[in-house]
């Protein structure tokens, strides 16, 4: 049985949830903290009620530096899974300054409290959207980073503090070097096989297998697909659409990977986690229809500023240093999302 005990930070919300369930069962200690600004402690309470475990939370703001010292003081950390930030691209640009306050600044205080504790194992939260047009479709991590939006320029700077971080650790000859993981996730959908634990948006959700669990539920009444005279196969947007189960599968295989003799003595890399397979929008809705038989009511519209026509990964770093590969395919994903949809129409405001 592992006895480590690993911090997540934003455990309480959609992808930390999740981590949280495989953690637990891989027999791992879990202690979350959480503002829950975008997020409920039912997930937590739900969490348990699945594994049949318990964890510890505290709710605190990742930015306040005394409060995140103190858990570090009660608990013995071994590593940290990085999941608290902001994440809507909108809302980004529309709040720039909070969105690199909490997403940046939250991690520099993060990172100097394991430093201090001298707990210096990270698993970070980074995405897709860090890449830059490239000309290309598929993504591999040595790709020039160019994001377009305040929501991935806090991902990339907050990737580039961690490899300086790094870096300063061989200059300085460092005794216990940061062992750092960047997990770049494409798109994330799909639920726990239960249905008891899932993505509950605030509002009129912005990415589109929400919208469309929405629309076939009754809450929403049409979708809009934003364009359809990209260069695709059938001129809708390609994207890589990743189940989020496979993904938290992911991150164990990375603290795994960090505590391994291949990893070397320190080091900060970045690793692709998607299927390496891309979807349509119009193929989205199909199997949608095939798997749930609801009817998705939509439109075509106009594109959306700040998209691309097609994007998915190259995931053979991971398969490679992380033994990991996704191994659930878009029918499991829809079928997760409409059963947490159906089963929790409100989300978890029952
Ligand atoms: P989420 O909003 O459901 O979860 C984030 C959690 O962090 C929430 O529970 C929120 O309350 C908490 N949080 C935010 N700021 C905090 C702070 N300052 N202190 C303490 N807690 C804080 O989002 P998610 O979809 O689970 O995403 C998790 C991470 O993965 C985020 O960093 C996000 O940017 C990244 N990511 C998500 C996606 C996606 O499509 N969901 C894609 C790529 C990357
Ligand atoms: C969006 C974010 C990206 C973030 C990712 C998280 C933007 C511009 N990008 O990416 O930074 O990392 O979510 O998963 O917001 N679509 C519709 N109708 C809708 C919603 C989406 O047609 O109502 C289309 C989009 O044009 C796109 C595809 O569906 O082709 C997927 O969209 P979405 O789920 O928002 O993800 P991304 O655009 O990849």
């Amino acid at each position: 049985m592992n006895q480590q005990t690993i911090l997540v930070t934003g455990g309480a919300g959609y992808i930390g949830s999740h981590a949280c369930i495989e953690l637990l069962q891989a027999g791992f200690n879990v202690v979350v903290v959480d503002n829950l600004c975008n997020s409920k402690t039912e997930a937590l309470s739900r969490v348990q009620q699945i594994t049949d475990k318990t964890l510890t939370f505290y709710q605190h703001d990742i930015r306040d530096k005394a409060a995140l010292a103190d858990i570090f003081a009660k608990e013995a950390i071994s590593s940290v899974m990085h999941f608290a930030g902001l994440k809507a691209v909108g809302e980004s640009c529309e709040k720039p300054a909070l969105y690199y306050h909490n997403n940046v600044y939250g991690t520099l205080v993060l990172t100097e409290v394991m430093a201090e504790a001298n707990v210096k194992q990270l698993v970070f939260s980074s995405s897709a959207t860090v890449y830059g047009e490239c000309g290309c479709t598929q993504y591999a991590e040595n790709f020039p980073l160019g994001p377009i939006n305040p929501y991935g320029r806090s991902k990339a700077m907050v990737e580039d503090i961690l490899r300086d971080l790094s870096a300063a650790d061989t200059i300085n000859q460092a005794k216990s070097p940061w062992k750092i993981a960047l997990l770049r996730y494409f798109n994330p959908i799909g639920a726990h096989e239960s249905g008891l634990i899932g993505e509950d948006p605030n509002g009129i959700p912005n990415n589109l297998l929400p919208y469309i669990a929405q629309v076939a539920i009754g809450k929403l009444t049409q979708l809009s697909v934003f364009g359809n005279d990209y260069p695709t196969p059938d001129g809708t947007g390609i994207r890589d659409y990743i189940h989020v189960v496979d993904l938290v599968k992911g991150h164990i295989k990375a603290i795994a990977t960090l505590e391994g003799d291949a990893f070397g003595p320190g080091g900060c890399k970045a690793y692709n986690l998607g299927t390496g397979r891309g979807y349509s929008v119009l193929e989205i809705i199909d199997t949608f229809q095939k798997v749930t038989g609801q009817a998705i009511n939509y439109k075509i519209a106009p594109r959306r500023a700040g998209d691309l026509a097609e994007c998915f990964a190259n995931p053979e770093l991971a398969l490679k240093e992380l033994d990991w590969q996704a191994e659930k395919n878009l029918a499991d994903m829809v079928a997760d999302t409409w059963n947490w949809q159906t089963k929790n129409p409100q989300g978890y405001m029952q």
